[in-house]
């Protein structure tokens, strides 16, 4: 019995991580090329650029879906349950989260000269 409820709490936490990238889901924001190196935090979404990358992250926590906000430069940390997340990969550093966040579609559009962040997680 123990088990059964375990394995419905894991699915609930499961779905609910998911659910706000969900909803969110095909919004579009463009920003210049003026994104510093590190990590620019945007409320829904954080980019982190690197000398040789651009990567965009949504900031619903995998643990049970809170927004997650910026730790110290390099980390993002999650107020609720505690979790941290490294700002280049996603990946967590610290639970109870085990999921990396969930990674952005993210282009650059020539005609424009601005980068695309799309809420479609990258394919
Ligand atoms: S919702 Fe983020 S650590 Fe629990």
């Amino acid at each position: 019995m123990g088990g059964l409820s375990l394995g419905f709490a894991t699915w609930i936490w499961y779905r609910l991580s998911n659910f706000q990238t969900a909803r969110e889901g095909g919004m579009e924001f463009r920003h210049g090329q003026d994104i510093p190196l590190g990590i620019s935090y945007f409320g829904k979404y954080y980019i982190f650029r690197s000398e040789k990358s651009l990567r965009a992250f949504s900031t619903a926590c995998t643990h049970a879906g809170c927004r997650i906000g910026k730790g110290n430069s390099n980390t993002l940390q999650c107020g609720c349950h505690g979790s941290q997340f490294e700002g280049e990969t996603g990946k967590p550093t610290k639970g109870p989260a085990f999921k990396s966040l969930t990674e952005l579609e993210c282009r650059f559009d020539i005609k424009t000269g601005q980068w695309v962040i799309r809420f479609q997680p990258k394919g």
